[in-house]
């Protein structure tokens, strides 16, 4: 009960990564590229992005330690060729949406520090793309040709 609860909101969150992270990439291209200042309201949806990609990250690795697929597959290491779906979700997924939390934190620390607001939009412009392209990759679509799961999940 408890893990299919975790994995409905797991699944919800990925819109509000996706969103915000949209969202502070138009303020961090517009911004880049038509040169303006830097806005609080700029700030706040970076800020925003990376605590919505931390909290999705914590609910994932709670996940991780609940999920029947994951100790299935630590329990009995199926290979590839049986089922995608066990080093799917046990080894890619975890390796690529932490590279991308990563970078994202990354970036939006290092954009932080600037003094430069062309260079504040430029960082956090590069660094979110890379974590975007990288959440994108890792998230099992319906139409993913490795592993699918639905849209938006409900209970
Ligand atoms: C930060 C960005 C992340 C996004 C956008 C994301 C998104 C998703 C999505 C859409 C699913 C499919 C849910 C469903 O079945 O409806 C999923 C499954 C899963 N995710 Fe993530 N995830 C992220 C990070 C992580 C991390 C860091 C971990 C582990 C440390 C993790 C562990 C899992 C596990 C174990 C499953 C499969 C659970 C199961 O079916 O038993 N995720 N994730």
């Amino acid at each position: 009960m408890l893990y299919q609860i975790i994995l409905v909101i797991h699944s919800f969150m990925r819109w509000l990564v996706l969103g915000s992270l949209l969202t502070t990439l138009v303020s961090a291209y517009s911004g880049w590229l038509h040169p303006r200042s830097y806005r609080p309201s700029d700030q706040t949806l970076r800020v925003v992005a990376t605590s919505i990609a931390h909290i999705q990250l914590l609910v994932g690795i709670y996940l991780y330690t609940i999920s029947p697929i994951i100790s299935y597959y630590w329990k009995f290491r199926p290979s590839f060729g049986e089922a995608i779906e066990f080093p799917f979700f046990s080894l890619i997924h975890i390796s690529l949406m932490l590279i991308a939390v990563v970078v994202i934190t990354v970036g939006s620390s290092t954009a932080k520090r600037l003094k430069n607001d062309q260079q504040k939009f430029k960082t956090t412009a590069i660094y979110f793309t890379i974590g975007l392209v990288s959440i994108l990759m890792a998230i099992p679509w319906p139409f993913s040709p490795l592993v699918t799961r639905p849209w938006i999940r409900l209970f």
